[in-house]
């Protein structure tokens, strides 16, 4: 896929604390993450209780649990959305420098602009850097790739959930994010559809590596695409597992499937290992 930056790209060597080997490149706008002692509360509710996490710039992290164990709240409070009651959250650079990433959120809704045609909606978080007749050419290009050019001048209403969802990944991805945030993205998908999209996040990431953290439901899917799998269980890390298999995966592969017996185990709370 071309929507890209190419440029720029340091070698894995230069991430630190990457404890997988990573074939592909960390991209330069890429950040690292770390979470100190952080805690929210709802009222009386104790959401987060204590989270404590580093992913280092340009890894695919994939966070599940039970329902209501916090993940939305986690992913918000990632995005500046929502303010920690508790402890610390910095983004850093390259050289371990605190930065502000350009950071994007795609929601389980497409949250398409109904007004806008489906070009119109793909450039519109780029601001005025950008020529807006170079980005919407930029913007039919990379819709081409996820098979929508004949879509680009419909209005969001005329595509079906698909289509919108993949819209949605495109806007996202042509602002080149330093960290990419995903609250179920792909949960409202047939199966078919699903599948093709995990692949389009994959390659994509692969190409322009940024740091990506996905919330889903589905193992199956964080074991196909994380480097590293995060369960959280009433607001506490219950599991951190790394997920230490080259990219792209495929499915039905027999290490993968044992990654992902254990991790079912551990949200329902039978990890022996744990
Ligand atoms: N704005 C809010 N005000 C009050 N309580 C909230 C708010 N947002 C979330 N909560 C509470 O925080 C808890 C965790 O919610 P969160 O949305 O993070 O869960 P989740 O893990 O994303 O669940 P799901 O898998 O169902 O999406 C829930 O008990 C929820 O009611
Ligand atoms: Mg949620």
């Amino acid at each position: 896929m071309t929507i890209v930056a190419h440029e720029r790209f340091q070698s894995p060597a230069d991430a630190p604390d990457y404890e997988i080997d990573r074939v592909s490149p960390v991209g330069a706008g890429a950040a690292a993450i770390t979470l100190k002692g952080l805690e929210k509360s709802f009222g009386g509710n104790r959401v987060l209780r204590g989270i404590n996490l580093h992913i280092p710039a340009g890894q695919f992290v994939a966070v599940i649990g039970k329902s209501g164990c916090g993940k939305s709240t986690l992913l918000r409070i990632l995005m500046g959305l929502d303010a920690p009651t508790v402890g610390e959250l910095h983004f850093e650079d390259a050289a371990g420098k605190d930065t502000q990433a350009n950071a994007r959120i795609v929601f389980q809704e497409p949250r398409l602009l109904p007004w806008l045609s489906v070009a119109e909606n793909v450039v519109v978080g780029l601001g005025d850097k950008i020529d807006k007749r170079v980005a919407l050419r930029e913007a039919e290009a990379v819709l081409s790739e996820v098979q929508l050019s004949e879509k680009t001048g419909d209005w969001p209403s005329q595509l079906s959930g698909g289509q919108r969802q993949r819209v949605a990944l495109v806007r996202a991805l042509v602002s080149k994010p330093g960290v990419l945030a995903l609250d179920e993205p792909l949960g409202a998908l047939d199966a078919l559809t699903r599948i093709s999209m995990q692949e389009l996040l994959n390659r994509v990431w692969r190409e322009l590596g940024f740091t990506a953290v996905l919330v889903t439901h589905d193992v199956s899917e964080a074991v196909h695409l994380a480097d590293r799998v995060i369960v959280l269980d009433e607001g506490r890390v219950a599991l951190d597992l790394a997920i230490p298999h080259p990219h792209p995966r495929r499915h039905g592969n027999a290490d993968l499937a044992e990654l992902e017996g254990r991790l079912l185990a551990a949200i329902l709370g039978s990890d022996g290992g744990h």
